[in-house]
């Protein structure tokens, strides 16, 4: 949560106003951090999970076991449904943990399979 909170101050969101954090974990203990990044075309706008997970991958990390998210709101920022597709494609296995950066201790922790039930996984 440390890592997801330090990144959430890089978050480039002038639109919203709304910083989110988050932090990607490897098996083998690397921690890998993005921000939310907005667009005046607002569709185009990157959430900070996908952010993370995005730069892990092409960092040649696959192998995920946690990831946090911070911002400023009470009880945190839930994972959208794009990033909770991408996270059940790409960290299967990881516990997700939320939390309002102002209260970092007080972390919500999920399993990406309960986050998004009967993910879309294989093209057939
Ligand atoms: N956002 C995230 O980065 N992660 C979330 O879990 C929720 C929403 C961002 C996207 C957008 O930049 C801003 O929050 C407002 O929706």
């Amino acid at each position: 949560m440390t890592a997801a909170i330090k990144a959430r101050e890089r978050a480039v969101a002038p639109y919203s106003k709304f910083k989110v954090g988050a932090a990607v974990l490897t098996r083998a203990g690397k921690i890998i951090g993005g921000a939310n990044v907005e667009s005046a075309s607002y569709g185009l706008t990157c959430c900070a999970e996908r952010v993370a997970l995005f730069k892990a991958l092409t960092e040649g990390e696959n192998d995920f076991i946690a990831v946090a998210v911070a911002a400023r709101t009470d009880g945190g920022a839930m994972p959208c449904g794009a990033c909770r597709q991408l996270l059940a494609e790409y960290a299967r296995q990881a516990q997700v943990f939320v939390a309002d950066s102002r209260r970092p201790r007080q972390i919500k922790a999920f399993t990406v399979r309960e986050l998004l039930p009967g993910a879309f996984l294989t093209v057939p």
